[in-house]
């Protein structure tokens, strides 16, 4: 039986409410040969402004939609976030959580990252965990250890059956929106290995960091890649599910 595929737009600071009506003009014909499609999931986490517009496009074509962040606190003094409860109203069910760019241009530390996933999960939403190296921790040969405090720090503590819900995604910071993909071999051995470090072998576990139709390919034929987080080619409805269809040709 062919595999799952999960294949995830993350919209990052793009799409305004009005470009998201049209994106959904488009992209409402262009899904419907795949609606009922068992072996694929699509999601859009577009910003929050946009999540309205996302809602009622993602209903209608019966697709995943999410936030790209949180805040664990429900409410209070916490100027400019946004909390879970806030999310729910929209209907939103998952949340991104520790993005390359909320670790690096924000500066979100592992232990902000882990309450936020426990708020994920405590409030019954899924959160698409995201975790990689910088190239210069590649280069050092700290790959492993960098991911592996990441990937632990969020997930200590919590039950088995929380960490087989986490939405695993492994985002090489080198390879993000920067037109450099990890190769295959690369992806699968991170995906692999995170796999026997999380200790679910249920887990899903995506890659991200510059997929294309040209590459979808052979990144989702691998073994332990179960889907894709997919930044710039996610834009526009075309590229988006072209990354589908190449991997299935
Ligand atoms: P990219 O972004 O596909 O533009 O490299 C991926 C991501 O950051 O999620």
């Amino acid at each position: 039986m062919a595999k799952k595929i999960y294949l995830y737009g993350n919209w990052k600071m793009n799409n305004t409410y009005s470009e998201t009506e049209k994106f959904f003009v488009d992209f409402a014909p262009a899904y419907e040969p795949f609606r009922n499609d068992k072996n694929l999931e699509v999601g859009i986490f577009a910003p929050f402004t946009s999540l309205w517009p996302l809602s009622q496009g993602a209903k209608k074509s019966g697709i995943v939609f999410g936030a790209q962040n949180v805040y664990y606190e429900a409410k209070g003094a916490f100027t400019g976030e946004i909390s879970i409860p806030m999310l729910k109203e929209y209907g939103v069910t998952h949340i991104i959580i520790g993005h390359s760019e909320r670790r690096h241009i924000f500066g979100e530390p592992d232990e902000m990252i882990a309450k936020k996933v426990k708020a994920v999960l405590d409030a019954g939403m899924t959160p698409v965990l995201c975790y990689g190296e910088t190239l210069e921790e590649r280069e050092s040969g700290n790959t492993f250890t960098v991911m592996e405090r990441q990937l632990k720090s969020a997930i200590s503590g919590l039950t088995p059956d929380e960490v087989k819900k986490i939405i695993y995604a492994y985002e090489p910071v080198w390879a993000i929106g920067t037109g450099k993909t990890a190769t295959p071999d690369q992806a699968e051995e991170v995906c692999k290995w995170s796999r026997e470090l999380i200790g679910q072998p249920e887990a899903v576990i995506l890659y991200g960091g510059s997929v294309k139709g040209s590459n979808a390919k052979e990144l989702l034929s691998m073994k332990d890649i179960d889907g894709a987080l997919v930044g710039g080619a996610s834009l526009k409805p075309a590229p988006f599910l072209e990354i589908y269809t190449a991997y299935r040709e």
